[in-house]
């Protein structure tokens, strides 16, 4: 367990908290060294959970003090770095719930993107604020963006750098839905709804609409089928109809 970040199992879900409540979670190097480290062992979890501790961010971006002493050369390599956690968060085999729970700003918001699905607290906000610091999204927030809520859309956050709350960041997909209650508490309730199903058939599910965003049709139904044949060499699909057929709920092994 690292200083920052720290994981904890709730049933099938894996919920990852970032917990640096002094600097609103804000992302320096070692808080993405640690979440590098927690991503390359998630056990068996069918599902992950990310969230921020305290009562008032998810994560409000990357750490502003430590950004301010880069250079051309070393704000290259800090990009790099977490652009590469960040896919690493993205290629997880399982489906990942970023659990917005307050700022989700430039570094936060790109995070929370970098996840499969997000739920927004009430008291959520999202934005891509760094043109107002003289800089542009570093860990994927030009790109992720433009991905969930359209080039229009995404060219006025970042030009305008305002500040976008829960019920605007779901009318424009930036998020799922907001979340009445404890925002963890939904994330992990859905994290075990998915968790319920055929767990080889929801990685597959995963890979075929990531490694195909942006592919032309004809390609992406190609590789969609190929999936879809690996299925029927899966225990979970012999258990899966069987259960169907013989009116009873499955019993999924992952294999
Ligand atoms: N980096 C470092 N420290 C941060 C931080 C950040 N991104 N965000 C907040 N903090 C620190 C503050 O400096 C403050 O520390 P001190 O108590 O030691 O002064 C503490 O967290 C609490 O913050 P505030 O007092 O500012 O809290 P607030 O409630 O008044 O405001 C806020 C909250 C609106 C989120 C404000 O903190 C803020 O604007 N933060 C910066 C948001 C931002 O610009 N994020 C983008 C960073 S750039 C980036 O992420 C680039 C990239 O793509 C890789």
């Amino acid at each position: 367990m690292g200083e920052f970040v720290r994981s904890e199992r709730r049933g099938a879900v894996l919920v990852v908290t970032i917990d640096r409540p002094k600097a609103l979670n804000a992302l320096n190097l070692q808080v993405l060294q640690e979440l590098e480290a927690v991503l390359a062992d998630v056990g068996d979890a069918r599902a992950l959970v990310l969230t921020g501790g305290g009562e008032k961010a998810f994560v409000a971006g990357a750490d502003i003090a430590a950004m301010a002493e880069l250079d051309a050369l070393t704000a290259h390599r800090f990009a790099a770095y977490g652009q590469s956690v960040l896919d690493k968060l993205e290629a997880l085999p399982i489906p990942t719930i970023a659990a917005v729970n307050g700022f989700a700003l430039g570094g936060g918001c790109e995070l929370s993107m970098a996840c499969d699905m997000t739920l927004a607290s009430a008291t959520a906000v999202f934005g891509q604020p760094e043109v107002k610091l003289g800089v542009i999204p570093g860990f994927g927030g030009t790109q992720r963006l433009v991905r969930r809520v359209g080039t229009q859309r995404a060219r006025e956050l970042c030009f305008t750098a305002r500040n976008v709350k829960a019920e605007e960041a779901v009318a424009i997909g930036l998020a799922l839905r907001v979340v009445a209650g404890n925002v963890v508490d939904e994330a992990v309730a859905l994290g075990e709804s998915i968790a319920a199903n055929g767990p080889v058939a929801v990685q597959l599910c995963k890979r075929a609409i990531l490694d195909n965003d942006g592919q032309p049709l004809g390609a992406a139904l190609v590789a969609e089928r190929q999936l879809f044949a690996l299925c029927f060499a899966t225990a979970d699909q012999k258990e899966g109809m069987a259960a169907f057929l013989g009116k009873r709920k499955a019993s999924f092994v992952g294999k």
